[in-house]
């Protein structure tokens, strides 16, 4: 390589063109996922304080919504339930009429074509909002499992077309696999949150969803924030055990584990851009201290480069406005 003055970087970034041919990583409309939370009752679209654009928003709203994200190119979407009714085994997790059973056919009927993908988790439809079932004060793992793969199996039924464990209890992913394929359900995907981290990101999503711990906090199942090689081995049980695609979650204080994984198993990697990255560059930018729209499309690129295929992010919708048409 030669060096300064016969090389100078500069050169390839004198302007947007040369720039554009340069540039080692794309962003696409096909990347993106939406998230989008979903409640009982009827005509709801209530908007949710701290994540400025996002609304619970009702089953009988939700074909207008999903027409909108359709129509914008994104290929995909990823649902939340907020139940009429929580108890302590998160019973509507599982009701073939449940929120996201019913919100899955509402989608499926009116846009085929849009991927419908499903959060797998008891914390929305606990009353005590941990991820599975309490016994002794502690999460029961292995009673859970078998709830978590009801779960799922529910949602397949429903036309969920790929389902996302996210409770981070151990041998889930084994769990729900075996139970779809013993009922025909072979062709769905599963996109495990392989390695989510225990993280004060999750703030806004935990009043949009309705889902704060009423004791204690997930500590005890979901990752230690300074654990880097505990990621890999969560990803390769998950593998393992039949993930198809594999998650890291946050995503910005996280770009070093997405690119070990990817580096790693070289397996489809989803990064979840979570509630508290999109709050915080929406507060900032409402404060006048930040340009909002380009810290987004900097967050998102990002994860990207640090290796990610697909981003599940509250900026979907803006980003895709940005991208519009380079499908
Ligand atoms: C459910 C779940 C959470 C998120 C996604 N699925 C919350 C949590 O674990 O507390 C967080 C998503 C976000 O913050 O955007 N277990």
């Amino acid at each position: 390589m030669s060096i300064f003055p016969k090389y100078r970087p500069r050169r390839l970034r004198r302007n947007q063109t040369i720039r554009r041919m340069i540039r080692e990583t794309t962003l696409s409309i096909n990347d993106l996922i939406l998230p989008i939370f979903v409640t009982f009752g009827r005509n709801v679209k209530k908007p949710i304080g701290s994540m400025p654009g996002h609304y619970q928003i009702s089953i009988d709203n939700l074909a207008k919504e999903v027409k909108e994200v359709k129509d914008l190119g994104i290929p995909a979407v990823i649902l939340f339930g907020i139940p009429e009714h929580k108890d302590k085994v998160g019973s509507e997790a599982y009701n073939p009429k449940g929120i996201i059973q019913q919100a899955i056919k509402a989608i499926k009927d009116k846009t085929p074509e849009l991927v419908v993908i499903t959060d797998v988790c008891m914390c929305e439809y606990t009353s005590h909002g941990h991820c599975g079932i309490i016994k002794n004060n502690d999460v029961d793992n292995d009673a859970t499992i078998e709830l978590l793969a009801k779960e799922a199996l529910s949602h397949a039924k429903a036309g969920a077309d790929i389902v996302a464990p996210s409770d981070m209890m151990d041998g889930r992913v084994g769990a729900i696999r075996n139970i779809l394929d013993d009922n025909n359900f072979s062709h769905i995907p599963i996109m495990s949150y392989a390695a989510k981290y225990a993280s004060a990101f999750y703030g806004p999503f935990r009043e949009a969803a309705e889902s704060t711990p009423q004791f204690g906090d997930r500590r005890s199942y979901q990752m230690d924030p300074a654990n880097s090689n505990e990621a890999l081995r969560e990803a390769a049980l998950d593998i393992e055990e039949g993930a198809d695609i594999i998650m890291v979650k946050p995503a910005l204080p996280y770009l070093d584990i997405i690119r070990r994984i990817k580096d790693e198993f070289n397996y489809p990697v989803a990064a979840y851009n979570v509630s508290g990255e999109f709050a915080m560059i929406k507060a900032a930018e409402k404060l006048g201290w930040m340009d909002g729209e380009r810290a987004m499309m900097e967050s998102l690129i990002s994860i990207k480069r640090a290796g990610a295929d697909l981003i599940l992010t509250y900026f979907a919708k803006e980003a895709a406005k940005i991208l519009g048409g380079k499908i």
